[in-house]
């Protein structure tokens, strides 16, 4: 769109919104900054673009009146406006000059008529402000021990403090915060912000995410302490699996701190962390060791109150030591941070035995597994006396807590007490839970003494869905749950074990799914960073992101889904936010997995050499016929899953390329697509419609990913056989993470939507709904972590809270809402609810860039062959109704209702 730029500077004084005298009500919905969920501080644009959406239709004459103050430090505001056209409120570009560093802006629109008179009330003020753009802003040093530490991974964790001092109450104020491992701060005795595992996971060897807090009601005149808590986190933890990995990153601790601050009079001042004003000190805190996984070990004994203040005797504390980082690498976040979210309150606690000195041990039940930590009353105890709190997902048969699964990730935590009591969270552990195993608390535990939290990166609710059936609506929302557990920072496989690696295959699966649920864009465009920069590392897209050399998996090689995640993250991402930045962001990720995988080919564009390390390709992993300690011997070949992904793969390149403007690129890769199509075609399918692999799967894939288009008949003929397949199997699902997601999806193409249910609605071992009867709160990783007899699986790798199987969930959204973008950004969408399953109404919502979209439908209580449907189109958006016995018709904003035959 092009803006009527007419930027005129203003005095701060003069009135910068127009007053809405006359406003028939053409209110602004929402007003948002780039992809940022509300105000966002310490944004990396220095040209952020703007979204607003309109609570009813404007008159496409009418204008959209943008009013911006601006601020640097230190400078009076500055008012500029221009008058927009009203049509184009999505990534609306900059229309000023660009922000410069800490730049401060707040900004309104309002809808206003051609002569610019109000027609609405002017939007909610939205603030956001430039980060620091330049490294140079970067005056601040990590600093952390100069003592040597111990060679290990158990490292006793150090505290860093300075003093300030303020000539007087400052009227702006604001802490620039990262670290080499992970840091908490605290001024003046208070913890700063609400953020947890700050700054998160990137590749520390390219980048750091630095955080901006607003500091102003922190600080006093005269003295004032910063404290600053450090902890191992991913940067000097133990990584991941077979053992792990330690000190990958580096092996010393830093602090980056840099407070900035203004005074009434305008002036300014500043305080960096350093190492040589003498003013920055380090001693060793009362955490004595913490690892995400493992758990944390708390020593109160070892406290030292008012470490944080002013005033604080620190003579024996040390001088810190500079650790190195390059300032250029620093960056302002782009994503939104970890934070605590809703209580979770106990559903039961049980006394279940007793320590040696008679304190009791309980088991407490907190209901719903997920991502989660719990602040403890440690009340009664003696000085020395320690609390242990270990967390599990699901109990054993007998009772018992399960921790075999959790593999060296034990999630134990221990409290020792000084006597004092005192409520206690571990800070650099995180826990992926149900149950949680009190032991040595005094006295009767209840549930006034604990305070349990969800923990997950900060991010829009996008849609919801709910159906006539309580089975259907628990698997949707363990589809959530398992998604908010793994959306911490970056997205993981699994919460709990010694993993939570950045998956490619698993997020590959579920992207869709995730952005039907949530607003992901900058979470997982934040993440693909990391995989671009992985991929010129290691020469192709690691098995997980951020990669970390370990066991069987030390060296990457190209694997399919897993891989493709180089392209289908980006593009899921861009359906969704109709954003193309997003594609040219990632573009060489995308372009280069498409070109090596081009080398790995037949001569028929079948994709059947390499990788040639012991696993192979993982197929379709976790095929439930697959062996417990084998996951990756599933019933479909590993060459026709790979060539199936890659041939989809190119096809979303070519129109990334298109749409980019790569034009050589474009036509390239359309001949690539067209080869890997007719070698799939050629190898793995046969003139009557069956396949090579006579599975759930192979079917699957070939439909959903549009390899059988240029030949109707078969693709008839393979819905034919794959809904046979589902008749034959008894509802039980016989397809592994790859399969999985487009199962029901080949059936609704090709017109079985009655298997497609009775797929989705079975109970049988294995299915989605088999999980739910057995009690599941989040989806699994094996279709049966948990057995019939509800022993646990025995494989070594099983976890109760993997999202890849709930990938169902987008067809769920899809098609028993009813709800799917068929353009960029849902400029377009088409409501096509499938009525069955038994089901007599189902309702789906989702929050498009133009506003929430939705759906709803029940069948007719007056007429036993009607259905009623209720339609809310956002303002922009245009919905495309399309079910059987109706003819396609379009309806623009509003609510519409119609009556269907069924
Ligand atoms: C993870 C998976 C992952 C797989 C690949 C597992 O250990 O938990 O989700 O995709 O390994 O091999």
């Amino acid at each position: 769109m092009t803006g009527t730029a007419n930027d005129t500077t203003r005095h701060a004084s003069e009135p910068r919104i127009v007053p809405a005298t006359a406003t028939d009500g053409l209110d602004i919905a929402a007003f948002t900054v780039e992809h940022y969920p509300g105000d966002a501080l310490g944004i990396p644009a220095a040209r952020p673009r703007l979204n607003w959406t309109y609570a009813r239709e404007v008159p496409a004459d009418a204008q959209i009146l943008l009013t911006l103050t601006r601020r640097t430090p230190g400078s009076a505001p500055r008012e500029q406006h221009t008058y927009l056209p009203v049509d184009g409120n999505v990534l609306v570009p900059w229309q000023f000059e660009p922000l410069v560093s800490r730049e401060e802006a707040a900004a309104t629109v309002q809808v206003v008529s051609a002569s610019h008179q109000p027609l609405g009330a002017p939007s909610a003020t939205l603030r956001f402000e430039a980060g620091l753009f330049d490294e140079h802003d970067h005056v601040a040093d990590f600093v952390g021990p100069s003592w040597a530490e111990a060679e290990s991974d158990h490292r006793h964790l150090p505290l860093v403090r300075t003093e300030i001092e303020l000539k007087a109450v400052p009227v702006r104020a604001r802490l620039y915060l990262t670290a080499l491992g992970l840091v908490e701060a605290e001024i003046n005795g208070r913890k700063v912000g609400h953020d947890a595992l700050t700054p998160g996971w990137t590749n520390y060897d390219n980048r750091v995410e630095m955080w901006t807090y607003d500091v102003t009601d922190a600080l006093d005149a005269g003295a004032n302490a910063m404290g600053f808590w450090l902890g191992d986190g991913w940067y000097r933890g133990r990584l991941g699996f077979d053992g792990g990995y330690a000190n990958y990153y580096g092996d010393r601790l830093g602090v980056f701190a840099q407070l900035e601050v203004e005074y009434a009079d305008g002036t300014t001042d500043a305080v960096y962390s350093n190492s040589w004003d003498r003013r920055w000190k380090t001693a060793l805190g009362p955490i004595v060791c913490s690892d995400l996984c493992e758990g944390e070990r708390y020593d109160a004994r070892l406290e030292m109150p008012g470490w944080s203040e002013p005033g604080f005797d620190d003579s024996d504390w040390k001088p810190v030591a500079e650790v190195f980082y390059d300032p250029a690498r620093i960056e302002n976040p782009s994503v939104s941070p970890v934070r605590a979210h809703e209580r979770h309150d106990p559903v039961s606690i049980e006394l279940i035995g007793s320590t040696d000195d008679g304190r009791g041990v309980w088991l407490v039940d907190f209901g719903q597994n997920c991502t989660q930590r719990i602040r403890l009353n440690m009340r009664g105890l003696d000085a020395g006396q320690s609390v242990t709190l270990r967390h599990v997902e699901v109990l054993e048969p007998d009772g018992t807590i399960a921790t075999r699964t959790l593999r060296r990730g034990q999630q134990c935590d221990v409290y020792t007490s000084d006597g004092a009591d005192a409520w206690w969270e571990p800070r650099f552990a995180m826990h992926g839970f149900r149950y949680a195993q009190v032991e040595g608390f005094a006295g009767e535990l209840t549930a006034d003494d604990m305070d349990c939290r969800v923990y997950h990166s900060v991010m829009t609710r996008a849609g919801d869905l709910e159906t006539s059936d309580p089975l259907l609506d628990r698997l949707h929302a363990n589809a959530v749950w398992s998604m908010r557990s793994n959306f911490v920072s970056i997205p993981t496989d699994c919460p709990q074990r010694d993993e939570r690696m950045g998956w490619t295959g698993d997020i590959c699966l579920f992207a869709p799914t995730a952005a039907y649920l949530y607003d992901v864009h900058g979470f997982l465009s934040n993440w693909l960073k990391d995989v671009r920069a992985d991929q010129v590392k290691w020469g192709t897209v690691p098995f997980y992101v951020p990669f970390v050399p370990l066991g069987v998996w030390a060296h990457p090689q190209a694997i399919s889904t897993w891989g493709d995640s180089a392209v289908e993250v980006p593009w899921t991402l861009y359906m969704e936010s109709g954003d193309p930045q997003v594609l040219a962001d990632a573009w060489e990720l995308s372009r280069d997995w498409i070109d090596e995988v081009a080398g790995y080919l037949s001569e028929d564009g079948v994709w059947d050499r390499r990788p040639d390390y012991p696993l192979g390709q993982l197929g379709d992993w976790l095929d439930p016929t697959a062996p417990p300690e084998d996951p990756t011997q599933a019933m479909t070949e590993k060459e026709l899953v790979a060539t199936a992904f890659y041939a989809r793969s190119c096809a979303q390149a070519t129109r990334i390329a298109e749409i980019l403007g790569h034009e050589e690129d474009a036509r390239r890769f359309a001949a690539l697509r067209d080869k890997v199509t007719a070698g799939f075609l050629a190898r793995f399918t046969h003139l009557d419609g069956t396949m090579t692999s006579d599975t759930q799967c192979a079917y699957a894939l070939a439909i959903a990913f549009g390899l059988l288009d240029g030949e109707p008949v078969r693709k008839v003929k393979a819905g034919n056989r794959l809904a046979c397949l589902v008749r034959e199997s008894g509802g039980k699902v016989s397809t592994g993470f790859a399969g999985t997601p487009f199962v029901l999806p080949a059936l609704t193409m090709t017109g079985h939507n009655e298997e497609a249910y009775a797929l989705l609605t079975s109970t049988e071992c294995p299915s989605w709904l088999y999980q739910v009867t057995m009690g599941a709160t989040t989806t699994w990783e094996r279709w049966d972590s948990m057995r019939p007899d509800r022993s646990l699986n025995p494989g070594g790798m099983t976890s109760f809270n993997h999202y890849a199987l709930g990938s169902v969930a987008e067809w769920m959204h899809a098609h028993i809402g009813g709800l799917e973008a068929i353009e960029p950004g849902w400029k377009r969408f088409r409501v096509a609810p499938v009525v069955g399953g038994g089901l007599t109404h189902a309702s789906t919502s989702h929050l498009t860039p133009y506003g929430t979209a939705a759906v709803s439908w029940a069948l007719a209580d007056d007429d036993p062959a009607a259905v009623d449907l209720t339609v809310t189109v956002p303002v922009g958006a245009t919905a495309v109704v399309d079910v059987p016995g109706h003819e396609t018709e379009e309806l623009a904003a509003g609510v519409h209702r119609l009556r269907l035959a069924r």
